[in-house]
This record gives structure tokens, C-alpha cells and sequence, in this order.
């Protein structure tokens, strides 16, 4: 069975001998509850490394105060199962008071980035996001770490923090991992009933023509933006947090598409707020 290790001294020990091996190390970090999309993740980092550790820690502050940490799904034990049968070496599975003891008061904030997209509905998420990844990174010295682009501004963020405090690793972006019918995989899906679980395919849906409008020449992003609010609001299940098109990898707001740009939505369908993007 794959090793779960719990403390920081424990794992720092162990990566402590794999460097002296000269093993390199990729770091795919979750929290929890994984699927297809964390899968591929840690298939490219087992492919590109001699060793690999999975987090699995559901980080409490990266949740604002009425967000869903206490019912964020949780399940180690199905995790090590997809953990091992990738191939990865460990997952780190601390207990909150384990990265954050009676005394913690460092934070890693940016200026830039993350102000706008989810940042508008998630004052103080990407500021838990970098602080704790910052942790990650200096408990487990990766070579690289692998972030999904479903979280296009999250992998956005990552870039620039590790360039700008110079941590000495590369991120590495990995696509979008859907299910058949398009939903993007999340951990959150499993909170939709059938109904909304229906009505979510409104989200890829929805990117899918806004992409074809941009294909086919349109470079005005107001409209494609209100082709795919017009859609969204389609769906009765559907209330809309943002659409919006911005430069990438630099997330400023764009009028005219005439460069890289992320395309990304978040909205709610029921309850659960789902995000989705495509990079063109
Ligand atoms: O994408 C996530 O699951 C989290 O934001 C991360 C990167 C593991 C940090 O807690």
C-alpha cells in the first residue's frame, strides 16, 4: 500500500535521502477527493520523475467563511487506491494544525492576478492558495509541480509567484480533463443532484460556441461574451458569478481578440459554484 505520511518532519526526512539519491521530484498537490483530471496529473509527474508526492490536504485557508470546507468531500482511502495504482510514492496527508500550528502568521499575497475572475468572489482565496503552496513547496523541494488548467487563474497565479520569489522548481499546466459529455471533472461535482448534474453541461456547452465564434473570426469579446451569458441563462438551474475574456497568461480585460486569451465562467448551478475555460 502507498505511503501516507502525515507529519512534516517525517516527509522532509524522506525527500531528504531521495535527494541524496539524486532522485528528482514532481509534487502533484491536491486536496482530496481525486478523479480523472488529479489522475492525469500525477500520470505526467510519474512519467517525468523518479519520484512523486501526492498532497491531499483540504486547506482551510484558502475557504472563505461561507464556503464549503466542512462539507468539501473527503476520501484518503479511495485516494491512496488512485494513488498507487498511478504510481506516485507518497501522499502527505497533514492535519490542519500540522501546517498551521497556534503561532502561524506568514501569508503570501499578490498584487496582481488575482484581484479579478475569482478573485472578485474570493477575496482571500488565492492568498490561502499561494501560502500554502509556498509551504508545500519549500516542505517538499520539488523539480516540478503539476496543476490542472481548469483552474486556469490559479495556474496563472502559481507561475508568477514561483518567478517572483524565485522557487526553485517548474510548473508544469496540464489540460482540462472532461467527462463524455463535456462537464469538466471537479471534485465539487459530487454535489450536484441528477438535475443540475444535467444542467451543468451548460457551462461546456456554452464555451464550446463561444470558441467557434472566435474560430470563425469574431474578435469583438463583448459578444462572445454575451453569446455565452445568453445561453447560460437558458438554464433555469443556472445564476451566473462571471464570464469573462482576458489576456493569457496576464488575466488583464480585454476588448479585442487579437492575442492568447482565457475565456473562463464561473456559475452556479443549484448551490455548487462551478468554473470551466478554454485557452485560444
Ligand atoms: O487546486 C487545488 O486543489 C488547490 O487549490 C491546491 C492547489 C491543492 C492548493 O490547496
Amino acid at each position: 500500500m502507498i505511503k501516507v505520511v502525515k507529519k512534516i518532519p517525517e516527509l522532509k526526512e524522506i525527500i531528504k535521502e531521495w535527494k541524496k539519491e539524486g532522485y528528482s521530484i514532481g509534487l502533484v498537490p491536491t486536496m482530496g477527493y481525486l478523479h480523472e483530471g488529479h489522475k492525469s496529473l500525477i500520470d505526467k509527474a510519474v512519467s517525468e520523475n523518479d519520484k512523486v508526492i501526492v498532497s491531499d490536504f483540504v486547506n482551510p485557508i484558502q475557504f472563505g467563511p461561507t464556503e464549503d470546507l466542512a462539507t468539501y468531500p473527503r476520501d484518503l482511502e479511495k485516494d491512496s487506491i488512485l494513488c498507487e495504482n498511478a504510481g506516485a510514492d507518497i501522499i502527505f496527508n497533514p492535519e490542519p494544525e500540522e501546517m498551521y500550528n497556534d503561532n502561524f502568521s506568514s501569508f503570501v499575497d499578490m498584487n496582481t492576478l488575482t484581484k479579478g475572475l475569482c478573485g472578485k468572489t474570493r477575496p482571500t482565496h488565492f492568498r490561502g492558495v499561494c501560502t500554502v503552496l509556498a509551504k508545500l513547496f519549500n516542505i517538499t523541494s520539488p523539480d516540478k509541480a503539476y496543476f490542472g488548467q481548469k483552474d486556469a487563474q490559479q495556474l496563472a497565479v502559481v507561475t508568477h509567484m514561483v518567478e517572483d520569489l524565485n522557487f526553485n522548481l517548474e510548473i508544469v499546466g496540464c489540460p482540462i480533463i472532461r467527462e463524455e459529455d463535456g462537464l469538466a471533472k471537479s471534485s465539487r461535482n459530487t454535489y450536484l443532484s441528477d438535475e443540475e448534474r444535467k444542467a451543468a453541461l451548460i457551462l461546456s456547452k456554452s464555451l464550446k460556441e463561444g470558441k467557434a465564434l472566435i474560430e470563425n473570426g469574431e474578435k469583438d469579446a463583448k459578444k462572445v461574451i454575451d453569446l455565452i451569458k445568453s445561453l447560460i441563462n437558458t438554464e433555469p438551474l443556472a445564476k451566473i458569478d462571471y464570464i469573462e475574456i482576458v489576456s493569457w497568461p496576464t488575466l488583464e480585460p480585454i476588448e479585442t481578440i487579437d492575442q492568447k486569451i482565457l475565456c473562463a465562467m464561473a456559475v452556479y448551478i443549484g448551490k455548487t459554484r462551478l468554473i470551466d475555460n478554454v485557452i485560444l
